[in-house]
């Protein structure tokens, strides 16, 4: 494909995936993904199960072979390099230590295989285990270790060599929320004390966001859409980025006109105010899907000339900082919208007719493929 990029290019970027495939027979697990990771920065990859995220991180840590494209890290072509010649530590999804040796022998283990002497690898293996907050368990078996302790000792393992690129594959997928939250702040300190470059898988959205100077969407082996938290949470590209990331309510409506920035729909046959996401392209009169997060979605008590979507109260939740009002619109679609607990919508009763609005600025239009 593309020649070396320049040493000007390449600065900055840690780890460069280039039109990167993984085919097993028909599957494509990984189907032409290219993505610059830069360096010091935590990148998350999240996608539903089977879209290829774990495919991905094993041919960077270069445990499994891509089909096509290639891998530059740290301006070094190493597609075909061993993993351990890679300068890449991985944290794999199940925590994959092994049984046999102690955590600080577990840890060592990179060591061993980079060939450092038995004196410098007791050394930093000790080093790595008060990185973790593990000083006393050095002697201990895995099978003595609870869940957190064990990703501990995997995440020393990945860090022991000092590696410019650290993968972590679901490192906290099997530990218990509170466990899991205080990990996710554990390791983002690290992360920023080191300066490390992390690339991260994760199912939960939420530790995406909180975590992660910028997520990339997978869907079927390809990136749907890569930016900040915030870029994603508030602008997505596609209908499937939109409902992945966070909880989003979708209109059916047709699409008017376009004015300049916006964009005039209905609902219902009702006309509201709206923005094309990016790259969604639809002629007027053609069907679209229009989509509003919940804190987004203005709902008021329907009286006479009130402009909106006509709908009925089905039901309200308290939870807590909220309230979750559950609203079915007169075509048959469920939205719900957030509001506070104090505010006039609390006054809403099941039953009670209201009409439901935006700010066009939080209304994502998109083209309506579906039937
Ligand atoms: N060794 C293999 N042989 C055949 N198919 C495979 C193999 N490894 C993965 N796949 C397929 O490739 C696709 C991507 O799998 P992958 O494990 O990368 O998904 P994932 O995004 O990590 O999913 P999860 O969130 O469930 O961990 C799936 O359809 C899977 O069945
Ligand atoms: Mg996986």
């Amino acid at each position: 494909m593309s020649p070396l990029p320049t040493e000007a290019a390449t600065r900055g970027v840690a780890v460069a995936i280039e039109d990167v495939s993984k085919h097993f027979g028909p599957v494509r697990a990984v189907d032409g993904v290219t993505l610059s990771v830069r360096a010091g920065e935590f990148l998350s990859l999240v996608g539903p199960s089977g879209s290829g995220k774990t495919t991905l991180l094993m041919m960077i840590a270069g445990f499994d072979e891509p089909t096509g494209g290639r891998f530059v890290v740290g301006g070094r072509d190493i597609t075909h390099v061993p993993p351990h010649k890679r300068d890449i530590g991985m944290v794999f999804q199940k925590y994959a230590l092994f049984p046999h040796l102690t955590a600080a022998q577990n840890i060592a283990f990179p060591l061993r295989m980079r060939g450092v002497s038995r004196a410098e690898r007791d050394r930093r293996a000790r080093l790595a285990l008060d990185m973790v907050k593990l000083p006393d368990h050095a002697d201990r078996f895995p099978a003595q270790l609870s869940g957190g302790q064990q990703q501990r000792v995997a995440l020393a393992r990945a860090l022991v060599f000092d590696p410019q690129v650290i993968l972590m594959d679901e490192p906290l997928g099997a530990l218990d929320k509170k466990l899991r939250q205080q990990m996710q702040l554990e390791i983002k300190e690290l992360q920023q004390r080191l300066g490390a470059t992390v690339i991260f898988v994760t199912h939960d959205q939420e530790e995406a966001l909180t975590m992660s100077d910028r997520v990339a969407v997978m869907s079927e082996g390809r990136v749907e859409q890569v930016g900040s938290p915030r870029a994603l949470y508030e602008g997505p590209d596609s209908v499937f980025v939109a409902d992945f990331l966070g909880n989003m309510n979708f209109f059916r409506g047709r699409l008017d006109h376009a004015t300049g920035e916006g964009c005039r729909i209905s609902v219902g046959g009702i006309g509201m105010a709206a923005q094309p996401a990016a790259g969604a392209v639809a002629q007027p009169g053609s069907p679209v899907q229009v989509a509003v997060r919940p804190e987004r979605l203005m709902v008021s008590r329907e009286e006479a000339g009130t402009a909106g979507i006509p709908g009925r109260i089905r039901q309200q939740v308290f939870n807590g900082a909220s309230l979750t009002v559950v609203i079915d619109i007169a075509d048959g679609t469920t939205v719900q919208a957030a509001a506070d607990a104090r505010s006039a919508v609390a006054e809403l009763r099941p039953g009670d007719r209201v009409a439901v609005g935006w700010s066009a600025v939080d209304a994502h239009v998109f083209a309506d493929g579906l039937p």
